[in-house]
């Protein structure tokens, strides 16, 4: 199983950008913790990183006949982009929203998710370890349609 994590704006400043929120930890030591889960779930992890929409559109489509699942965190995006959700919907790849906050307890305006509607579920306020979680439903949803 090949899974593709995708990370939207500002989330390769983990580390320098709000550590009281987002954690001490860098983009890079967030790659390193999913690609061991992903060994030792048994699955294939790729990254992708962008802050331009456009680009992780791109990324959506370029995932379609070459990936099974999509980890997606859309940071600011999720509150805004249509695109994304149409992008997800388009491929049908299924994909699991993820924030490392919890978006839930935060400002008005994050309590709106467009790609919610395009995802087989969300995790959100686990840190890092979220994005294990969510390896972990696309593992569990494969399976149930297999
Ligand atoms: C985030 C939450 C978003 O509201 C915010 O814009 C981000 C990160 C998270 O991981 O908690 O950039 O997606």
């Amino acid at each position: 199983m090949k899974i593709l994590v995708i990370n939207g704006p500002n989330l390769n400043m983990l580390g320098i950008r709000e550590p009281e929120i987002y954690g001490k930890d860098t983009y890079q030591d967030l790659i390193s913790l999913v690609e061991s889960a992903a060994a030792r779930l048994g699955v294939e992890a790729a990254f992708f990183q962008s802050n331009h929409e456009g680009d992780l559109v791109d990324a959506i489509q370029e995932a379609y006949g070459r990936y099974d699942g999509i980890v997606i965190n859309p940071a600011a995006y999720t509150h805004t982009s249509v695109a994304l959700l149409d992008a997800l919907k388009a491929v049908g790849i299924p994909a699991v929203e993820v924030h490392i906050s919890d978006v839930a307890q935060r400002e008005d305006f994050r309590q709106i998710s467009y790609v919610r509607g395009a995802c087989i579920g969300t995790v959100m306020g686990k840190g890092f370890d979220g994005y294990i979680e969510a390896m972990e439903m696309l593992i569990a949803h494969r399976g149930r349609s297999v």
